[in-house]
Parts: structure tokens; C-alpha cells; sequence
């Protein structure tokens, strides 16, 4: 746009340094479609029972039922197919986070393409992903890989997944691999997605497969196993470049003690398990602290739950302000810049996100006054994309997806956080 004397250059009164990082980001198995590892074989089994069982989990005071419950009620709403076909239509869709004047993208590798046997890698998918990154590049997108994000090879399952030291000497034999092959285009890296998500909902919840119910599988893979996956990669990948930038994404929750006595001993405990004890034993091998956020969690006596109040569309209680805190408690424990990997919202018609997307940059900009080095902000998601154990109803994209004709459709939303991102900044 041409300046003239009438449209002086106005600081925002939220402006961030020129070198922050404005984007999106995805995942592999929630966009890609075609894929054949452990989740794919595991929707098929439990498509119909995931159907049934909407109703009763979804037809809440918090949740709009009434907009979604034709598309939770059918089992192929569960099973992730073509998805939104972003493994052929990348450059669509870089065109568009261009458009929208995105400067990072992060996106995930699907191991199960790149090794679909034990030590049998397939240089087609390798070529896939260099002309992934390519063409970020191509476009001013800087690439920031996820090496794993949650969905895993058949026969990695098959060996223990995350809960067998085996599956450790298989990542190393990946991970170099794909440092070998991608390396030199890469700068970002996020080693492993919410490790205690993951832990939880397979190993201790049994949400998601394997669905096992053990809480010492759940902890030897969060806060043992997944940490020396990301320690190992970090060397893998520091060894080829010294200058790269590795983190992980870690999720954590905005904990807050509802009672007076014994809530407080337990916010620490919840602090520390939920939010620290993964960044702990990693927190000499990271360049910066991914952060996903997403949560308020309210601890009431020995128990405790999600905050359901201001819900988006899922029923997840919508608090940006505790973005902050937990960007100043990382700033406090660990001294490392950090990057928003994720954060996000479901919202199929577009009534809340530019709300949210403002107030959450206003809670990251207090922050940084408060002295957190925050890099970047990545929204969850570019795309409407397959949100794992609910399927497809859910809507995070700043782009919606008609997955009958595939075809994009920009929300407006995504052109407010344009304007953000033009400004580089906000009032
Ligand atoms: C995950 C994404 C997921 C998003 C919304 C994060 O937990 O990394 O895969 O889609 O949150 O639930």
C-alpha cells in the first residue's frame, strides 16, 4: 500500500520486534490424508463406537451439540481418509499462508511414509518433504519440522511404541536419517509434540491407541523415554548443524487451586508433573521452549477439571490471560526465548477466533514486557484439519476445508490476523 502524509506510519501500541515469527501450524496424520500407521489401522476399529458414544460426551452445557451432531453421529466423521489432502496440495496452501503473510510454518514428518518398514526408508517420501520445505522457502516461509506428532509406524506400535527402549534406537536410525536428507534446509526443529498428552491418552486414559490404562507406562514414556528421544535428537541434529534451532512442544496448562487448603500443595504438584518435569531433564538441550497452550485447569480439594467457562466450540474454556503466566514461569525456570508452537481455538463459524487470536497476542506482548524473549506465535491450526480421537467436526483453521471438493476457504479471521501481522502488532 502506497504511505501518503494523511496515513502516517502509527506504532501499534502492542508492537513486536521485527524479527518475531508470525504462522500457523499442522501435523502430518491431521492433514496430510493417505497415511497407513498406528492410527489409521486403529479409527477403523473404533469408528462406530467413537459415533455412539458422542452424544453422551458431547452433548454438554459447553458445547454446541446442535451444529456438530450430524457430523459426530456418523462413523466416517472418525476415520481419517483423504483428510484435506494437504500432502498433494502443499503449494495451494502455502500459497495461501503467504497470502495471509505468514513467516513461519510448522509442519510434521510422518515417520510411518519415511521408514514403512524397520530400516527400509523410502527416498520418495524424503524428496515429498525436501519439496515441502522448498517451498516454504520458495514463498519467505521459514520451515520449522516436527519430527514426531503423535502418530507413529505399525510396527513401531507393534514394538512397545513409547513405552520400549527399542523404539529409542529406531528414532536415532530416523532422526539421522532425516537429518541427513533434510538438514541443510532446516533451521527450526521441534523434536517431539506434548509428550504428556500423548503419554496420557494412550498409556493412562486409553483415549487413544494402544488405549492402555497403566499409569507407569504413561509416566516411563512421558518422563523418561520421550525426554531421551528429544536429548538424542538434539544431538543428531546439533552434531549436523551447530546452529540449528531444536525445542519440543510442550503443552501446559494454566493450573489454578479452586480451594483453600489442600489445592495449593496440589497446584505445585500439578505445576510440576503437568508442566516441568519433561522441560527438566531436557532444559540443557533446547535452544528455545515450544509452547502449546490451550488450557485452564481448575484443582478443586484432591481432584480437579478443564475450566469450561467462555467455552469454545469443544467446550475448552477459552482464557487467554494465561498465556502469560505461563510464559513468565517459563521465562523464570528456564531463561530461554520461547516460541508458541501452538494455540488455538474451535470455532466453525468464525464468531470468536479474532477475539481470541487478540487477546492471546496482547497476553504474549505482557509478557515480553515483562522480559520473556518470545520468537514467535504459530496458530493451531492453518487448516480445519482430522482432530484425532473427535474426527473432523472440530474446526481450528484460520482456513476452513469443504472436504467433499477439497476447496479453501479463507476465514475472516485469518485476514484480522493479517492486519496483525502487516502491523506487526496491534492496539
Ligand atoms: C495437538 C494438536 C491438536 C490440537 C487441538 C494439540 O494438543 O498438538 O494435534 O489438534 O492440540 O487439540
Amino acid at each position: 500500500m502506497v504511505k501518503t502524509s494523511s496515513q502516517p506510519d502509527k506504532k501499534p501500541h502492542f508492537a513486536f520486534p521485527k524479527s518475531f515469527f508470525w504462522g500457523s501450524a499442522t501435523s502430518s496424520h491431521q492433514v496430510e490424508g493417505g497415511q497407513d500407521n498406528n492410527w489409521t489401522t486403529w479409527e477403523k476399529e473404533h469408528a462406530g463406537e467413537l459415533s455412539r458414544g458422542s452424544q453422551k460426551a458431547f452433548d454438554t452445557p459447553s458445547v454446541h451439540w446442535y451444529r456438530m451432531k450430524d457430523q459426530a453421529l456418523d462413523p466416517a466423521n472418525y476415520i481419517s481418509g483423504q483428510a484435506v489432502d494437504h500432502y498433494n496440495r502443499f503449494r495451494e496452501d502455502f500459497d495461501i499462508a503467504q497470502d495471509l503473510k505468514h513467516t513461519m510454518h510448522r509442519f510434521s514428518l510422518e515417520w510411518s511414509r519415511i521408514e514403512p518398514q524397520p530400516g527400509q526408508y523410502d527416498e520418495a517420501a524424503l524428496t515429498h518433504y525436501r519439496e515441502v520445505i522448498r517451498a516454504l522457502h520458495s514463498r519467505n516461509i521459514e520451515p520449522m519440522v516436527t519430527l514426531f506428532h503423535f502418530s507413529l509406524p505399525k510396527w513401531v506400535e507393534a514394538r512397545g511404541g513409547w513405552t520400549s527402549a527399542e523404539t529409542l534406537k529406531s528414532w536415532r536410525n530416523y532422526v539421522s536419517k532425516v537429518v541427513d536428507a533434510l538438514g541443510d534446509d532446516v533451521t527450526y526443529w521441534c523434536t517431539v509434540n506434548e509428550p504428556e498428552v500423548f503419554s496420557t491418552f494412550s498409556y493412562a486414559l486409553g483415549f487413544w491407541p494402544p488405549q492402555q490404562r497403566s499409569f507407569l507406562k504413561a509416566a516411563r514414556s512421558y518422563a523418561s523415554l520421550l525426554p531421551r528421544a528429544h536429548i538424542d535428537a538434539y544431538r543428531i541434529i546439533k552434531r549436523h548443524n551447530p546452529k540449528a534451532q531444536v525445542g519440543a512442544a510442550k503443552n501446559n496448562m494454566w493450573y489454578q487451586a479452586t480451594g483453600r487448603f489442600v489445592s495449593p500443595i496440589l497446584e505445585r504438584l500439578a505445576v510440576w508433573w503437568g508442566n516441568h518435569v519433561f522441560l527438566d531433564k531436557i532444559r540443557k538441550y533446547q535452544d528455545f521452549v515450544g509452547i502449546n497452550y490451550y488450557f485452564k485447569y481448575n484443582l478443586k480439594g484432591f481432584g480437579g477439571e478443564i475450566d469450561q467457562q467462555n467455552p469454545s466450540e469443544i467446550g475448552w474454556g477459552l482464557h487467554p490471560e494465561g498465556l502469560a503466566v505461563i510464559l513468565q514461569d517459563l521465562h523464570k525456570r528456564y531463561a530461554k526465548p520461547v516460541i508458541v508452537t501452538e494455540c488455538g481455538l474451535a470455532d466453525s463459524t468464525d464468531e470468536l477466533r479474532t477475539w481470541y487470536l487478540k487477546e492471546i497476542l496482547r497476553a504474549v506482548h505482557r509478557a515480553m514486557e515483562a522480559g520473556v524473549q518470545v520468537q514467535g506465535f504459530l496458530y493451531w491450526s492453518l487448516l480445519d484439519n482430522f482432530e484425532w480421537d473427535k474426527g473432523f467436526w472440530p474446526q481450528f483453521g484460520l482456513v476452513s476445508v469443504d472436504r467433499k471438493t477439497q476447496k479453501r476457504t479463507i476465514r475472516p479471521s485469518a485476514r484480522e490476523y493479517t492486519k496483525i501481522i502487516a502491523a506487526n502488532g496491534l492496539d
